[in-house]
C-alpha cells in the first residue's frame, strides 16, 4: 500500500507494532525442551491479547499462527507437538498478522542458546545483510539493485541466497505490489520503490542453496543443496531518505 495519512500511518504502526512484540517475546520464550506448538501457541495468544489475526491462517489455512522453522528447513515450517527445541538449534521465526485491516510482517534466525553448531556468522551476516539492503533503499532505486547487493553481500562472506523467496509489498493485504524483491539481481525487473510504499524486506541467506523446495508436508520448505537459511525480515515505509521502520520493536538488530 501507499501511506497518504496520518490515520494509515498510525494503522500500519499498530499492526506492525503487534508483529514485533509477538516476534520478541516469542524468541525469549524459546528454550530447549519445548516443542514449536506450544511456541507457536504462545505467539499465537500474544497476536490475540492484542487485537491481531493471524496472517498465513487467514491468508493461506496455514496450519499454524505462526511459521517456525528449524535447521534444516528454509521456510514455512509447521508447528508441531513432535519438534521440541535443543540447545544450539537454528530456529527461524516468522509473524505476519492483520489488525483493524493493515498486515504487517517480519521475522528473523537466531541461535537457541549456546551456539554448539556454529550457526552464529550465518544469522549475523543476514542481520547485517538486511540492515545494509533497507539503508539502501529509498524512492526511486531500482529493486533490482537492492537484490544485487544483498547477493553481493551474501558471496562477500561465501555464501549463497535463496532465488524463490523474496520480499513484497505489504499494508492492506500480506502480499501485494511490487510481488517480488529478490535477494539477487533480477534484471527483468525494472520496477522501482516508490516513495510512501510499504514493503516487507526479507532475506534468505544459504550455506549451500540457491532454490528452496517444497516438502511432502506441502508446506515446509528445505534448500535444493542442502545446508542451513537465515532470514531476517521488516516491514518498512520507503521515504526519500531512510526507510521508517514500522517493525523496529521487534529487536533483531539489538
Ligand atoms: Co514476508
Ligand atoms: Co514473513
Amino acid at each position: 500500500m501507499s501511506i497518504t495519512t496520518e490515520n494509515e500511518r498510525i494503522g500500519m504502526q499498530h499492526a506492525s507494532d503487534a508483529v514485533a512484540i509477538t516476534l520478541k517475546k516469542m524468541r525469549e520464550f524459546a528454550k530447549p525442551g519445548i516443542s514449536t506448538k506450544e511456541l507457536d501457541e504462545y505467539g499465537g495468544e500474544l497476536l490475540t491479547q492484542m487485537g491481531a489475526r493471524s496472517a498465513p491462517t487467514l491468508t493461506y489455512g496455514f496450519p499454524g499462527y505462526t511459521c517456525i522453522s528449524i535447521n534444516e528447513e528454509t521456510a514455512h515450517g509447521i508447528p508441531s507437538a513432535n519438534k521440541i527445541l535443543k540447545e544450539g538449534d537454528l530456529i527461524n521465526i516468522d509473524v505476519s498478522a492483520e489488525l483493524n485491516g493493515y498486515w504487517a510482517d517480519n521475522g528473523g534466525s537466531f541461535v537457541l542458546g549456546e551456539d554448539i553448531h556454529g550457526h552464529g556468522r550465518l544469522v549475523e551476516t543476514s542481520k547485517e545483510i538486511l540492515r545494509k539492503a533497507i539503508s539502501n533503499i529509498k524512492g526511486g532505486v531500482r529493486i533490482s539493485e537492492i537484490g544485487r547487493l544483498i547477493e553481493t553481500e551474501a558471496k562477500k562472506a561465501g555464501y549463497t541466497v535463496i532465488k524463490n523467496l523474496t520480499g513484497h509489498g505489504i499494508g492492506r493485504s500480506l502480499h501485494e505490489e511490487p510481488h517480488e524483491i529478490a535477494n539477487y539481481c533480477d534484471r527483468y525487473n525494472t520496477t522501482r520503490f516508490k516513495k510512501n510504499s510499504v514493503v516487507a524486506i526479507e532475506t534468505f541467506i544459504s550455506t549451500r542453496s540457491t532454490i528452496a523446495d517444497t516438502q511432502a508436508d506441502g508446506w515446509t520448505l528445505s534448500g535444493n543443496k542442502g545446508g542451513f537459511v537465515a532470514q531476517h525480515e521488516h516491514t518498512i515505509m520507503v521515504t526519500g531518505g531512510q526507510p521508517m521502520i514500522f517493525t523496529a520493536q521487534n529487536g533483531i538488530w539489538d
